[in-house]
């Protein structure tokens, strides 16, 4: 049963509980509505407390009942809300921990609120692209103020409980016994006289509504001109305040119902989803052991090394680190002091926690001083040779039951597993670059990889803040595979007629981050080079334009040279396009002897999007990713893809399968057209009006 009724010294105690967070489902909004009713029928019953078992109050909306028949059947929390607020009989909503969403909503709704210090109070819905639509927009602003309410509902983030003390919210901070408080408070209100108080009845006040209403539409203009949900809270609040609570009351459902449709609150609830999914894998179940894991190792004090150590540090955990030589090991800790120095400065950090994480690392030459940890990961260079010899000496002193972890972006962890006796201990970590900030971790599951290992990892994942991503073992794993088909099309179409700064431009405008030159100018262009020139030997039918080799003879290798795709001013990071660039890209097109011609900023973001697409649709038709939601998380957290529009593969859904399969046709029959087939899953789909994300 997700409620429990009960009657305590004439008080009737309605208890949400519904694990994890008391999330209100069907089965809790009947059992609420239910305890409300029968309370009101029982002559004993004086008044009401609701109150939640477990770690919440109620965190608002039951997730798994989103998108089914069960989120919009009666009694729907409206009506539940309605129902309390009706009752003759005073209600008291009693709030520990985490009262979010549809929670607050639904204490809104009781005649009186009290709370324990440090309950954290949101309205987040926005974050999924909504607006609260069960009175939130209307209640909260007559409880805390305008001004309050409105920056918690257009923010979505919580407040504590006890900065909220002052306002109407709360007629209590309840230290002690939150249950015992609320008993007493309860009997104290029967005594009073009824009608008892409801929110909806205060006036919002404020000096100069209309003006802070105006000054909070500029700001949101500012940040959240690609969703319409903070927009819509607004309007929703300036309704209330404007024609009273009823109206406000059925603008805020119509506005929430329009929300609900749109692409940008599909995308934000895409990735909301597709995080939580990415960490379920299908032939590991949730309750398989993990290994403990609290000493990491790391082998390897470079760019990523370093970063990837920090993430151990921030979260509390030593770190031992290993290079081959002092130098490097000095160079390596300064770098790890000197990006904390950077955030202490920022204020983000405090002098005391800045050395706290320095003294929870250990430099060494020694393997013997990685003998005691849980978790190994290398990050030397990527050669194989220079990896078996790390994974050898690693097989040879780590401890049993150790999780050996190659961060290696391109080699076959396979091979990195067999240069060990223990293959099921090896597994995949691809942190990206700054390892200490990028989101994204490819956990990479070889042929091998324990389920224990995996279970393990990705638990840690969740605790140093990655959002981890399963990938098989191929060629660049899903990210850097498929964007190594987007530079393939990006180079294409400067042989055939456009230009770097407008191929960046046309996508960013789609909403990338950074478009594909600029991007490079940042990675390095002498990375892809390499990889390419391994492409030229192993898959020697796979055509490149070698457009971008002429580059790298050039030595322009970005910004770390001052001069790539870009020109770069000393010591600035801004790209200014470079006449001997447009000249090289001109001379090249006429050697190929094809004429350059317009291309169109449409067919630049269309050939890049499907490029992805497709590929995409390969790595999912060869199990590389086991479901389109985890391709489109690797791109949202990874690659700069605009959240606003879900990923590539929920994208291809918008515009439908059919016409991604259209356009891959068309592509096909252009110049460079032979880097266009369609994945068998792209015409399948195409074919039978399906959908990657189902
Ligand atoms: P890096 O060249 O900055 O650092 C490599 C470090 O490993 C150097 O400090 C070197 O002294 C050390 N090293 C070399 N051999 C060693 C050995 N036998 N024992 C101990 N230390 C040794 O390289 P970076 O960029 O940090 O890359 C490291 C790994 O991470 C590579 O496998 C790379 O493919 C991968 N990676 C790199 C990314 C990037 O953006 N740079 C992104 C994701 C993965």
């Amino acid at each position: 049963m997700a409620v429990d009724y009960a009657v305590r010294d004439g008080v009737a105690v309605i208890t949400l509980d519904n694990p994890p967070v008391n999330g209100l489902g069907h089965s809790t909004r009947l059992g609420i509505l239910e305890g409300v009713e029968r309370a009101g029928h029982d002559a004993n019953v004086r008044a009401l407390v609701l109150i939640g078992a477990g770690k919440a109050f109620s965190g608002g909306a039951d997730i798994t009942e989103f998108n089914t028949p069960k989120a919009t059947q009666e009694p729907t929390l409206m009506t539940v809300i309605k129902a309390v607020e009706a009752s003759a009989k005073p209600v008291v909503a009693a709030i520990h921990a985490v009262a979010m969403g549809g929670g607050l909503e639904l204490a809104l709704g009781a005649h009186y609120r009290i709370a324990a210090p440090g309950a954290q109070i949101a309205l987040p819905e926005v974050k999924l692209g909504l607006l609260p639509g069960a009175g939130g927009t209307q209640r909260l602003p007559r409880a805390v103020g305008l001004e309050t309410a409105l920056n918690m509902i257009v923010s979505g983030t919580p407040v504590s409980s006890e900065k909220l003390a002052q306002t109407a919210l709360f007629d209590e901070i309840a230290e002690g016994d939150l249950l015992d408080a609320a008993l007493a408070f309860a009997n104290r209100a029967a005594e009073r006289e009824g009608p008892h108080p409801k929110v909806r009845d205060r006036p919002i006040a404020h000096p100069n509504a209309e003006g802070f209403i105006q000054f909070a539409r500029n700001s949101v203009a500012a940040v959240a001109k690609h969703f319409p949900a903070p927009h819509k809270c607004i309007d929703a609040i300036e309704k209330g305040v404007q024609e009273g609570f009823e109206r406000g009351l059925a603008f805020e459902r119509e506005c929430f119902l329009a929300l609900v449709q749109t692409p940008e609150s599909r995308a934000l609830r895409h990735a909301f989803f597709g995080e939580r999914a990415a960490g379920k894998i299908a032939d590991v179940p949730s309750n398989t052991p993990v290994r403990k894991i609290e000493r990491i190792g790391v082998v390897g004090a470079g760019t990523m090394g370093g970063g990837i150590a920090m993430n151990f540090l921030n979260a509390g955990l030593p770190v031992v680190l290993l290079e081959t030589k002092q130098d490097a090991l000095d160079r390596g800790i300064a770098t790890i002091r000197r990006n904390y120095e950077a955030q202490a400065k920022k204020g983000k950090l405090t002098p005391e926690k800045l050395e706290e994480r320095m003294a929870l690392i250990r430099p060494t030459l020694a393997y013997a001083d990685l003998a005691q940890a849980d978790l190994i990961i290398e990050a030397v260079f990527e050669e194989l040779s220079v990896k078996e010899q790390v994974f050898r000496q690693l097989d040879e002193i780590a401890k049993p039951g150790a999780i050996l972890a190659s961060n290696t972006s391109t080699l076959d962890l396979n091979k990195i597993a067999a240069f060990t006796k223990r293959p099921g201990d090896v597994v995949g970590l691809h942190f990206f670059s700054p390892a200490n900030v990028m989101k994204l971790l490819e956990v990479v599951r070889g042929a091998k990889t324990d389920k224990d290992v995996l279970a393990s990892v990705m638990q840690l994942a969740k605790k140093i803040r990655k959002t981890a991503v399963v990938s098989g073992v191929c060629d660049g794993f899903i990210g850097n595979r498929m964007i190594e088909q987007y530079i393939r099309q990006a180079l294409f179409m400067l042989e055939e007629g456009a230009l770097p700064a407008q191929i960046d431009r046309a996508i960013e405008k789609f909403g990338f981050a950074m478009g594909p030159f600029r991007m490079s100018d940042l990675a390095g262009n002498d990375i892809g080079w390499a990889i390419r020139k391994r492409r030229y030997r192993e898959q020697p039918e796979l055509r490149y334009s070698r457009v971008a080799d002429r580059l790298c003879e050039m030595g322009r290798f970005g910004q770390k040279t001052g001069a790539g795709w870009y020109d770069y001013e000393p010591g600035r990071r801004d790209a200014q396009p470079s006449k001997i660039v447009d000249e090289m890209i001109f001379a090249y097109s006429k050697e190929q002897g094809a004429g350059r011609r317009r291309i169109g900023d449409e067919e630049i973001v269309e050939r890049l999007v499907l490029s992805l697409v497709n590929e995409g649709a390969k790595i999912l038709e060869e199990g590389i990713a086991a479901k389109a939601s985890d391709i489109d998380m690797v791109y949202l957290t990874g690659y700069g893809f605009p959240l606003w529009r879900g990923g590539p593969m929920l994208y291809a859904d918008t515009i439908g399968l059919y016409n991604v399969e259209r356009a891959i046709r068309k592509y096909a029959q252009q110049p460079n057209g032979e880097a266009w087939r369609p994945a068998a899953r792209v015409s399948e789909l195409a074919a039978s009006a399906g959908r990657f994300n189902v």
